[in-house]
């Protein structure tokens, strides 16, 4: 041993190493974090991923002020400032940040932040400067924000915010720079105070907003912020039928999903401009279709004439709406001979859309697979797209799973877990061109009359991208989907959709959606908790109790299948290909004698 052969040396050591443990007792005794330090480690604690930037974030301190990213007051040592932006922050900002009183700057942009802005952060009364912008932040802008009078910069832009913005903000009269452009905001910008110093360019990039300030007039008593915005987003668009008189189509936002609300509000004024312009008593539907509106029918895949078809929509209304989502509005489409198809109503239309339309929905519709929806024609009117689609009369995974799940058991599970990956490593592998599918998640996957799988909406994601598209699909309740380093580059991959695959899965095996609430609170989402699981050996409780039927034996094979999937590094994720083969030889069929119960 060195310290042996070099005798002088080795009395050096142990004198250096008593000196360390005197010296960590006495720091045991005599220090514990303040309360501020205590707030951070909550912060740090909640943000589940970064790129290292909290290395020297430690317990063991007496107070956060050395901390990368925090500056504090020389004499009272409160942390004034936290900056953290452009970090790789991936995770939620913990109420605890209100506990920092004398915070006075706070930068988390550029950052993949997600979940709500805590209402607590109206604590840190003594902000000047709060930057928030470049994230996914979700839900409202809190009107505690209204207590921060000191403020003078005010920066919540690019996130997917939704609701009113508050009228309290009118009070920050010392706000010098204000920003909530590129978000989904609605309804009235207050102006009687401070916000009327503003002019359209903090406010660009969200359709859903009236005022001075942007030059749109408020009409509707829907615009008024008088609703409170808090309220729980339970609710979802209520559609009231036009009355008698009026031909005016009411849509009366309840709380608001961004995306539906979007759509929702497209539609209105949709319908609003065409009763302004045109005749009084046709539909959102019978304007799509009437003058310039042909149908394009794929391989005689639907047995009507043109004109039937543009009949048939004409007739189509609110009361034939199966769902909507990111995309578009879903109706139901009846035929008079018994045979029924789903219509997706587009309203989006952005430049390059148009022209590419047609040739990628030619493309998409001659892509035909037992796993697949089926596109049969779309109708490319001046003012919304149509796609005609089979009828898939189980409705989608996500709602049967979560509203109807005792209607599947764990045989039911695996067989959708192994048509859902069927369909895709069909997308990735098999057919030509070859297809990313983008937005892989419970409502894009159907069920037929024997609760076998289709993967719908194959391309649409593509097809409809544009600069925000990563912002669209995030609204359209994909969050929890996206692979980490989609996340950053917004570039999807086959391995993207894998990641995606395997969230689905996981939903599939715990019967909760990727974000829910229960994930939420931990600061995790599913597969964080999935890896927690993992790392206590815990793994099989991520099963949904309530699931009928469980085999120990393919449920292991499968958790197995979804930890590769959901693996940070793209590389380690497998195949589509790979993903069926592992299915069918490890989960669907196990040796028979290996059987035995759940419990
Ligand atoms: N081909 C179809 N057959 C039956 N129901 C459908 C079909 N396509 C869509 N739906 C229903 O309409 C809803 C909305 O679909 P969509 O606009 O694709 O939004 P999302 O996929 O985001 O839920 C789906 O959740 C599903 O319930
Ligand atoms: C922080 O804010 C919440 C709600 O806004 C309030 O209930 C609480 O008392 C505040 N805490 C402190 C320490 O000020
Ligand atoms: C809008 O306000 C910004 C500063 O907030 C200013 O730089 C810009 O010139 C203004 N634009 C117009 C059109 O007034
Ligand atoms: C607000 O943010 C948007 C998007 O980042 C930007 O284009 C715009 O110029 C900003 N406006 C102001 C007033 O800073
Ligand atoms: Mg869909």
């Amino acid at each position: 041993m060195a310290s042996l052969s070099m005798g002088s040396f080795s009395i050096k050591w142990q004198r250096l190493l008593l000196l360390l443990t005197v010296l960590m007792l006495v720091k045991l005794e005599t220090t514990a974090l303040n309360s501020e330090g205590n707030a951070l480690l909550s912060f740090k604690t909640s943000i589940v991923g970064s790129d290292g930037v909290f290395l020297n974030w430690q317990q063991e301190d007496s107070d956060p002020c050395g901390w990368k990213g925090v500056k504090c007051d020389s004499h009272a040592k409160s942390v004034i400032y936290l900056s953290l932006a452009n970090h790789k922050l991936v995770g939620s900002i913990p109420p605890d940040i209100g506990q920092l009183n004398h915070l006075q700057l706070l930068a988390l942009q550029a950052n993949s932040l997600y979940g709500t802005i805590p209402r607590e952060l109206g604590n840190c009364t003594e902000l000047q400067y709060l930057y928030l912008q470049g994230n996914y932040l979700s839900g409202f802008i809190p009107p505690e924000f209204g207590n921060l009078v000191g403020l003078e910069t005010l920066d919540l832009s690019s996130n997917t915010l939704s609701g009113f913005i508050p009228p309290s903000l009118d009070k920050l009269t010392k706000l010098m720079s204000f920003n909530v452009s590129m978000n989904f905001l609605t309804g009235a910008i207050p102006s009687d105070g401070a916000l009327s110093n503003f002019n359209g360019t903090s406010f660009i990039g969200n359709r859903g907003l009236c005022g001075k300030q942007i030059e749109v007039e408020c009409k509707d008593d829907n615009q008024s912020p008088s609703r409170d915005p808090q309220q729980p987003s339970s609710g979802n668009l209520v559609y009231r039928k036009p009355g008698k008189n009026s031909t005016r189509l009411v849509i009366s936002a309840v709380a608001t999903v961004g995306a539906l609300l979007l759509v929702a509000l497209m539609c209105f004024w949709g319908c609003f401009l065409y009763k302004k312009f045109g005749k009084s008593d046709v539909r959102c539907l019978g304007m799509d279709v009437s003058g310039g509106a042909s149908i394009v029918m794929f391989h005689g895949d639907l047995p009507y004439s043109s004109k039937d078809i543009l009949k048939k929509l004409e007739t189509l209304d609110d009361e034939n709406i199966i769902g909507s989502g990111g995309f578009g509005t879903v109706y139901k489409l009846a035929m008079d001979d018994g045979n029924v198809f789903a219509l997706k109503r587009i309203m989006k239309t952005n430049e390059g859309l148009d022209r590419f339309f047609d040739r990628e929905l030619e493309i998409l519709g001659s892509i035909k697979h037992r796993y697949l929806v089926n596109l049969r024609g779309y109708c490319n009117s001046p003012s919304s797209k149509l796609l005609i689609y089979d009828y898939l009369p189980g409705g989608s995974l996500d709602e049967v799973l979560h509203e109807r799940s005792e209607l599947l058991d764990w045989e039911a599970r695996l067989n959708i877990i192994l048509g859902a990956a069927k369909g895709l490593a069909y997308l990735h592998h098999d057919c030509s061109p070859r297809i990313i599918h983008r937005d892989i998640k419970s409502s894009n996957i159907l069920l037929d009359g024997n609760f076998e799988a289709r993967v719908s909406d194959f391309g649409l994601a593509k097809l409809l991208e544009d600069e925000e598209s990563h912002i669209t699909t995030i609204v359209a309740g994909t969050f929890g989907y996206l692979a980490p380093e989609y996340m950053q580059s917004g570039r999807a991959t086959e391995k993207t959709d894998v990641y995606s695959f395997g969230v689905l899965v996981l939903e599939v095996l715990s019967g909760k959606r990727p974000t829910d609430a229960s994930f939420i609170e931990k600061g995790l989402n599913i597969v964080g908790w999935l890896n927690f699981l993992v790392a206590e050996n815990r793994r099989r409780e991520i099963i949904d109790p309530n699931c009928e039927g469980v085999q120990i034996d393919s449920l292991d094979a499968l958790l197995s299948v979804a930890i590769q999937c959901v693996s940070s590094a793209p590389e380690d994720r497998p195949t589509m290909h790979r993903v069926v083969q592992m299915l069918e030889s490890n989960v669907i069929t196990p040796c028979p004698s290996d059987f035995y119960d759940s419990d």
